[in-house]
């Protein structure tokens, strides 16, 4: 993979499907999550559904789909625009460190300037050192932390 040529990023279409639920795999596996079926259909339904808040971007390279950001575009009480937020963000491992996820968040970026959204906001774990040298070249942290009650 070194001389890796530089990925095109678009919207996902029908036939990334195989692709996309094969990095999904990757990425649930990542968080040791087993989800069943039904939410990954029906997610991928969702990102398929130009009426559905959900969307999803990919990074495709020769022809062969990389990696994704799944993002929810959403409306807030904060401003009179709606902001997306970059739920999932996946590079197969074998092709990291070649800027794909770099750029897939510059998409997102340019994105948020074309459509008009407020902000494009994500979350991470704290310590995750590598992954924060990423964000970190976008933005600040902003010291918010997450609570979450399960049902
Ligand atoms: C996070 C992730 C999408 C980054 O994808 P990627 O294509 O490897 O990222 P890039 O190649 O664009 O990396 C950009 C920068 O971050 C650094 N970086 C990113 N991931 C890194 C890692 N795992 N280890 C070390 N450095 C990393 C690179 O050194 C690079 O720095 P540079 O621009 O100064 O060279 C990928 O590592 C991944 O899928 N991780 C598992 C899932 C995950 O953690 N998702 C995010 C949850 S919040």
């Amino acid at each position: 993979m070194g001389g890796m040529s530089l990925p095109i990023i678009r919207s996902a279409l029908p036939a990334d499907e195989a692709a996309w639920r094969g990095l999904w795999r990757g990425y649930c596996d990542f968080y040791g999550a087993s989800l069943g079926d039904a939410v990954t259909d029906r997610t991928w339904k969702r990102i398929l559904d130009p009426d559905s808040a959900i969307m999803c971007v990919v990074a495709e390279v020769d022809g062969q789909v990389y990696g994704f950001a799944n993002c929810v575009v959403h409306e807030n009480t904060w401003e009179t625009q709606p902001v997306c937020y970059l739920e999932d963000l996946f590079v197969l491992p074998s092709a990291r460190g070649h800027g794909i996820g770099k750029a897939l968040i510059e998409w997102l970026r340019n994105a948020m300037r074309a459509e008009g959204w407020a902000r494009l906001y994500w979350m991470t774990r704290e310590d995750n050192a590598s992954v924060r040298k990423l964000y970190d070249q976008f933005a600040q942290a902003d010291g918010f932390v997450r609570y979450v009650i399960k049902r």
